[in-house]
């Protein structure tokens, strides 16, 4: 029996991870840990709320005494590290708060980690999820490789980036087991409609523009989320400590072309006349320091560890418009602002 700490498990990509472990290692108890911020839903996880070997806990970890206490009460055998202010715009007007969670979240569970394993790091594993935001920027040419120098431009990548430092730094000083992935651009169901996708299907759904930013000619690397949650099952089992792997599509769309795929898609599915959803396309002034074009070099992973990407983007896109169609109810929920003091307050005081 495992017991697995998985911080985050309310938001976009930590919900799907929270799911496969919870229906893939029956043997293994989940806990998820999470704040339940504006972005983390326990919606996401009515499937699994009921299963036997998942458990939440409603948790800051910007409260180290917190972290320590739930380590010492808990007895953990490993960390998957999700939790994170995720919004490159919320980063540019509050850069100071994705310090405070980005940075020094992820060093009070370091600390709680090397604290109550006690150098006992024999099967206890500490994996960091990041992003490829780290790299910075690419031109027209190349794609970033594990071996790319950080060179992050947002406050949120550079609170990603020192995390990432600090997570490699008690591996090499304490030697606790750590491994890190840096992760492109997921898209799926469950995420939160601030981010260009889920943000531009509801737009487009409700007749509203769809704001784009500069002329859309920034490139993102687009990865269907169980991939990257097929991903970090595989990294968390597989990998030798200390490693870091790029996780990503092989799947470049300027958003310009991106969006007109979706409105493509939007018309059909709405049974709107092919055209109609893009007139609600509406070029705004662009992202401060906004990243020209990421793009991931995989091999390592794929090599070594196996993994590839398994659905086509215009499938992808396709299942995921089903997907914010048919949970019209999670979409209202989610835009409204209620939705946090109903699912959270049950947490309260417990
Ligand atoms: P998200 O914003 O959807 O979810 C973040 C979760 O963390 C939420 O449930 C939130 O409530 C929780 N959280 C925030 N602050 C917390 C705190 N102080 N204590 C406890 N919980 C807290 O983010 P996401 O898109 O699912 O990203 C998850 C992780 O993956 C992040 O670390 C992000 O940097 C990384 N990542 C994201 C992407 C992407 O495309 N979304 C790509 C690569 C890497
Ligand atoms: O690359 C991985 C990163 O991808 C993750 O680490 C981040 O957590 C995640 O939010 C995402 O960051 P981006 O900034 O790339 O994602 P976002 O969806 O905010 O924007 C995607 C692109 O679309 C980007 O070039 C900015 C642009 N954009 C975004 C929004 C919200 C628009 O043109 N209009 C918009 O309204």
């Amino acid at each position: 029996m495992k017991k697995i700490l998985i911080t985050g498990g309310a938001g976009f990509i930590g919900s799907h991870v929270v799911r496969r472990f919870v229906n893939n290692y029956p043997n293994y108890q989940i806990v998820n840990l999470d704040k339940l911020t504006y972005a983390g839903n326990l919606a996401n996880l009515t499937d699994v709320e009921n299963s036997p070997n998942y458990r939440f806990v409603k948790a800051d970890i910007t409260d180290a005494t917190a972290m320590n206490e739930l380590f010492e009460s808990e007895n953990f055998d490993s960390v998957i590290h999700l939790a994170a202010e995720s919004h490159v715009d919320r980063s540019i007007t509050d850069p100071t708060a994705f310090v405070i969670t980005n940075v020094i979240g992820t060093v009070n569970l370091l600390n709680a980690a090397r604290e109550y394993w006690k150098g006992d790091y024999n099967k206890k594993r500490f994996y960091h999820v990041s992003t490829d935001e780290v790299y910075g920027a690419l031109g027209e040419e190349g794609m970033f490789t594990e071996t790319t120098s950080y060179d992050p431009h947002s406050p949120y990548s550079a609170s990603k980036a020192s995390s990432d430092h600090f997570v490699r730094a008690y591996h090499d000083t304490y030697g606790l087991d750590c491994v890190i992935s840096n992760c492109s651009n997921n898209y799926g169901s469950h995420h939160f409609p601030e981010k260009l996708i889920p943000l531009a299907i509801n737009n487009i759904k409700n007749n509203k523009p769809v704001p784009v930013y500069g002329k859309g000619e920034n490139v993102r690397d687009w990865l269907w989320v169980e991939d990257h949650a097929r991903a970090i099952d595989v990294i968390f089992h597989q990998a030798k400590t200390g490693q870091t792997y790029n996780i990503g599509g092989h799947n470049e769309w300027k958003n310009i072309d991106l969006i007109n795929l979706l409105c493509q898609i939007m018309d059909e599915k709405l049974g709107r006349e092919a055209g109609e959803s893009a007139k609600l396309i509406t070029y705004v002034t662009d992202r401060a320091g906004h990243d020209l074009r990421y793009a991931i070099d995989s091999t390592k992973l794929q090599n070594e560890l196996d993994w590839v990407p398994s659905l086509q983007f215009e499938e992808g896109l396709a299942k995921t418009v089903d997907w914010y169609l048919t949970n019209n109810e999670w979409l209202e929920n989610v835009t409204s602002g209620n939705y946090q003091s109903y699912y959270a307050k049950q947490y309260d005081n417990k």
